[in-house]
């Protein structure tokens, strides 16, 4: 199956003239021992893609010393997060500084989607890919995409009270919030050793915790003498956001990603905080936004 997710026209004025490359980008082809890292926009998807990065490379590039002089080279130190790992769908991928080639990459391979587990091919699970999902509250979310929006929109302006109308209408490229979340739950309910899933405030609250999850997970964990030498604490500080959006190549610069639309390299990275909403939601917005996503969760065992 072919995932064409059409750019945004805010972000890709002239995507007519990319459409013959874009029907023509190939779809990626799982393999069993492919690693998705799923998320909805704005819950956290660069911060994961460093942490799976760091955690499943530790044998190849060391995670000791990477903040100091040996470890310079080290890539997360060199490369943006979202350059890192690819994106499946991304229909201009020739563009991408990581270029068009999934198939090139070596197994086994970091993948990233912001796809709904309703619509990936169907060979991801006939292939029994493994997938880590990190999802966020909407409120966070809604803030988050807000601030994105009108940082990369080139001009294009949303307010607030429109980026809050999108989210509870469900009116998004990835489709409802609610659905995207309740179709990664319901499959990490079902195959827990399938899918691993995550929540950003709890990441935040015990990162130590969850990097250690998401090392056994991806079949990596962290031996005793790693953890007796405090390599996950060095793993959960080259990955913070403090440390990241530090780094001159997250905190300055353009790069083009999707295609024609040049987007600053630090619009990945604004506060990095649990609970901003409350700075931005009225307490009706609170209260309209917590009613629909404790009505449409109902049942599923997923809170926020
Ligand atoms: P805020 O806008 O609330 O600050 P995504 O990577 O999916 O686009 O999500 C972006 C959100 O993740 C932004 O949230 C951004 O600041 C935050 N973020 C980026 N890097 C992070 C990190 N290393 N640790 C925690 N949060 C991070």
């Amino acid at each position: 199956m072919v995932v064409t997710i059409r750019p945004l026209p805010w972000l890709l004025a002239d995507a007519t003239a990319h459409d013959e490359r874009v029907t023509a980008a190939r779809p990626v082809q799982p393999r069993h021992d492919d690693i998705l890292l799923a998320t909805y926009p704005k819950c956290g998807t660069t911060w994961l893609k460093a942490l799976s990065f760091a955690v499943t490379n530790r044998s190849r590039h060391p995670i000791a010393g990477a903040g100091a002089g040996a470890g310079d080279h080290y890539p997360l130190l060199t490369t943006h997060p979202q350059d890192i790992v690819p994106f499946i769908e991304l229909p201009l991928r020739h563009l991408h500084p990581l270029d068009a080639d999934l198939d090139a990459l070596p197994s086994p391979r970091l993948l990233c989607t912001h796809v709904p587990h309703q619509l990936l091919p169907r060979r991801v699970d006939e292939m029994g890919c493994r997938i880590v999902y990190m999802c966020r509250e909407p409120k966070d979310v809604v803030v988050s995409t807000w601030h994105y929006i009108n940082k990369v929109g080139n001009g294009f302006f949303l307010h607030f009270d429109q980026a809050f109308d999108q989210l509870v209408d469900g009116f998004s490229l990835y489709g409802p919030i609610w659905d995207h979340c309740l179709g990664y739950w319901k499959k990490a309910m079902e195959e827990p050793e399938k899918v691993l899933f995550l929540k950003y405030d709890d990441m935040m609250a015990d990162p130590v915790g969850h990097v250690k999850k998401l090392a056994e997970f991806l079949r990596v964990p962290f031996t005793d003498e790693e953890i007796g030498a405090g390599v996950v604490e060095e793993v959960v500080r080259l990955c913070s956001f403090e440390k990241l959006s530090r780094l001159p190549m997250n905190s300055s610069g353009v790069a083009d990603r999707i295609g024609g639309r040049p987007m600053e390299n630090s619009a990945y990275f604004r506060k990095g905080e649990v609970g901003d909403w409350k700075n931005h939601l009225t307490e009706e917005m609170t209260n309209k936004l917590d009613a629909i996503i404790e009505e449409k969760l109902k049942g599923s065992g997923l809170t926020f």
